[in-house]
């Protein structure tokens, strides 16, 4: 028996009077004049199968997604039923046999793409949420994608390595995924955060070009561009500066952008330092598909007769607005923007719209001088209708705020575009909500300058870089620390002591002894990408068993309960306030 001889868009009108075999799915099916009209769908895509139920008795069992096989013969479509909306639309299969290879149960949803489905039921029957034909074309694309930094990377002289995913658990930010050893009980593997060491002791072992599309795991909190485990394009050179990881990274973005967009990006991608990133967009990922952007009104209000202005200058700040165009801005809509820019961070926000005669309409024009009035018109280069907005606080607080109602408020001119972005020269170090200090990036990354490093860390720079599509961070990298001394300084400065450093990385730092090359690197999200490229809005929708926003996956109903044997094993009790928990969750 053959179950096919031909995919479903194999079939075209050059192959009229051929007799064929498909397999496939019902998708759909209509009754016309005593005829059968099955929509079989196969990975390829749909053609459409004639049946008379007098003929092939089976046909009138047929229901939706059952798993079919049909014989027949490729015919022209009759003359006013070519539907060129279908890559097969001018021909169609005349059945001479039909066999059920599996009935399906009636299902849960319809999947066609247009239906709005909540979520956890997608999830929870997600092999048939991948027969819909956008989430298999989203897996389509992401295997097209691989392939493409496959093939880039090969051509520019890359290994690909695996590297270990039951490992010791190393500081990267997140909270580490941890495996609990049944061989020496009482220890854990961790999953890692990424490939970080590994990758650096590659290039310790003469691997000069490596690359590993890596399974990374963080038991971070989800956000909707957030998944506990995902899929990282890692790669790390030798003997790199800055420069050359960068233009590796573009080459690699450049060849996904071809293959799944069908459009040539121009490179080098603009380039911003964090400093001017966060100046004029208040964001270290910044939108840059519009303009909206931050400006300094400092100098404008030096002599200012305005308490909150006046105020912030003396205690340190800034003075910031953005102009957010010509729009409607009800006394509701302006008491909205006040509450959001608080929501940002922000003790108040300044709204100012100019009027139809040109004067200021604000709660605080009349504060406000005539020359400071019309420095603020021209400075925000303002016309009619226009609406201003004005922040006065420390200068992290008023990027923040303005960063964030430039994002609520700015739009991009159309969709399509792919606005890629280097932000280079990112602080070394940064506060923590506790007020203590710890890396921006990894404790691994070289600073720029190690004097200025030990001398004033806060306001150190790092050779850290992030690359931005659309204002989501794609991916980050550094160049790395390649002496042990100066890994140990950059431990005591995070204040690991260095007892504890020896004990968590003495084994990575002896491995720094034995003539380590300069080298550098860089990661960027799978997933992320796959999602931009698609046009989706989640990363859920580009992975195909993804969890759920609190971390579980509603088919399997991982995470779950383990027999008592095998915590035994494992040396393992579940604590007493743990089970009374669930207890009185009912679980
Ligand atoms: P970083 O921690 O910035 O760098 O991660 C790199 C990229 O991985 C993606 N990413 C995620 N995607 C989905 N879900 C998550 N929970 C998640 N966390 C991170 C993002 C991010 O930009 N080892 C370094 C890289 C290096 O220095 O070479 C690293 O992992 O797109
Ligand atoms: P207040 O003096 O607090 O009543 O504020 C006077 C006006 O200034 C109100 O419209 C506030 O929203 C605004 N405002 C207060 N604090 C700030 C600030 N830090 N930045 C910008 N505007 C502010």
């Amino acid at each position: 028996m053959t179950y096919r001889t031909d995919q479903a868009t194999d079939l075209d009108t050059t192959r009229v009077g051929d007799t064929t075999t498909v397999s496939g799915w019902v998708s759909r099916r209509r009754d016309h004049g005593g005829v059968a009209f099955v929509d079989l769908r196969d990975a390829t895509g749909l053609v459409q199968v004639v049946a008379d139920p007098e003929e092939i008795q089976i046909v009138d069992e047929l229901r939706m997604e059952y798993c079919i096989k049909v014989t027949g013969v490729v015919q022209e479509r009759p003359e006013g039923t070519v539907n060129h909306e279908m890559l097969t639309g001018e021909i169609e299969i005349h059945a001479n046999e039909v066999v059920i290879l599996s009935p399906s149960k009636p299902l849960p949803f319809m999947l066609d793409d247009r239906s709005e489905i909540e979520e956890r039921i997608r999830l929870r029957y997600r092999y048939l949420d991948l027969r819909r034909p956008h989430m298999a074309a989203n897996l389509q694309a992401r295997s097209r994608l691989t392939g493409a930094i496959r093939r880039t990377l090969d051509e520019l002289g890359f290994l690909e390595v695996e590297t270990p995913t039951l490992i010791r658990s190393t500081p990267e930010g997140a909270r580490d995924m941890l495996v609990p050893s049944r061989l020496r009980q009482g220890n854990f593997y961790a999953l890692p955060q990424s490939p970080q060491l590994f990758k650096q002791l590659l290039m310790i072992g003469g691997v000069e070009r490596y690359f590993q599309i890596a399974r990374c795991y963080r038991d971070e909190d989800f956000r909707s561009d957030r998944q506990l485990e995902f899929t990282q394009l890692d790669l790390e050179g030798s003997f790199w500066t800055q420069e050359d990881v960068l233009v590796t990274v573009e080459a690699v973005l450049k060849a996904a952008a071809r293959e799944i967009r069908d459009v040539d990006l121009t490179d080098p991608f603009p380039r911003l330092t964090w400093q001017e990133a966060m100046d004029r967009f208040g964001s270290d990922k910044p939108d840059i598909r519009f303009g909206m952007e931050i400006v300094v009104l400092d100098d404008l209000f030096e002599d200012t007769e305005f308490g909150v202005f006046s105020g912030a200058l003396d205690g340190g700040g800034t003075i910031r607005g953005i102009n957010v165009g010509s729009r409607e801005l009800s006394r509701a809509q302006a008491d909205g923007l006040v509450d959001r820019a608080k929501e940002l961070g922000a003790k108040g926000l300044v709204w100012i719209q100019v009027s139809e005669d040109g004067s200021l309409r604000s709660p605080v024009a009349k504060f406000l001088s005539d020359d400071e009035q019309s420095g603020l018109i021209s400075r925000l280069e303002a016309s009619l209708g226009d609406v201003l907005l004005i922040a006065a606080d420390r200068w992290k607080t008023v990027s923040q705020v303005l960063g964030g109602l430039r994002l609520d408020l700015g739009r991009p001119n159309t969709q399509d575009e792919l606005a890629f972005l280097w932000v280079t020269g990112f602080p070394m170090f940064e506060e923590e909500d506790d007020g203590t200090r710890t890396f921006s990036h990894h404790p691994f990354t070289s600073p720029v300058s190690i004097d200025e490093m030990v001398s004033d860390p806060d306001r150190a720079i790092s050779q850290a870089y992030d690359a931005v599509l659309n204002g989501v961070e794609l991916g980050s990298g550094s160049i790395r620390i390649h002496d042990p001394a100066v890994q140990r300084q950059v431990f005591e400065v995070l204040g690991i002591d260095e007892e504890t450093a020896e004990r968590r990385f003495g084994w990575f730092l002896e491995a720094l002894e034995y003539g380590t090359p300069p080298h550098g690197g860089f990661a960027f999200g799978i997933d992320r990408l796959a999602m931009v490229l698609q046009g989706e809005d989640s990363i859920r929708d580009v992975i195909p068993f993804p969890k759920t926003q609190t971390g579980v996956d509603p088919m399997t109903e991982a995470p779950a309960e383990v027999d008592e044997t095998q915590l035994k094993e494992l040396g393992i009790q579940i604590r007493a306030e743990v089970i009374a928990a669930r207890e009185e969750a009912g679980e």
